[in-house]
């Protein structure tokens, strides 16, 4: 597996990435939800849709997917403690239809599937 810093550094950050982010867009009077509302709206997700995120981290867009599609949402991330804390959060809030997996982004490109939504940051 490739970037094998962005793995080890995200491996720590995990447990607090919730926290750290609320608190800075707090300090800096900036809306995570109002952001996340938008770039999920001008995805024009199609009601059956599914949703690949690629770097899901602890899964924030999940329940912002969710508002427009009742079809699978795959969340892939190089941090499987990462998907620890998005798995906890999804069974946390019971939403379903969600699928993670350990990979990095950089192999996706050899895979010959089409894609309709790529999202990741
Ligand atoms: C800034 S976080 C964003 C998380 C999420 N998209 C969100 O909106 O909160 C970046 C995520 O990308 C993941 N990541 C970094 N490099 C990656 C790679 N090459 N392949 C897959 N995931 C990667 C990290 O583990 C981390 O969870």
């Amino acid at each position: 597996m490739r970037n094998i810093t962005q793995k080890a550094l995200y491996d720590i950050y995990a447990p607090y990435y919730d926290l750290v982010e609320e608190h800075f867009a707090r300090r800096m009077d900036f809306s995570e939800e109002k952001l996340r509302s938008k770039k999920v709206s001008a995805m024009r997700i199609r009601e059956g849709a599914n949703v690949l995120e690629v770097c899901i981290g602890t899964g924030g867009n999940i329940p912002y997917y969710r508002k427009y599609t009742s079809g699978l949402i795959v969340g892939m991330d190089i941090s499987d403690k990462m998907l620890k804390m998005c798995r906890e959060k999804v069974r946390k809030h019971s939403w379903g239809s969600v699928e993670l997996m350990l990979g990095c982004a950089e192999y996706l490109f050899h895979l010959r599937i089409r894609i309709t939504f790529l999202i990741g940051y």
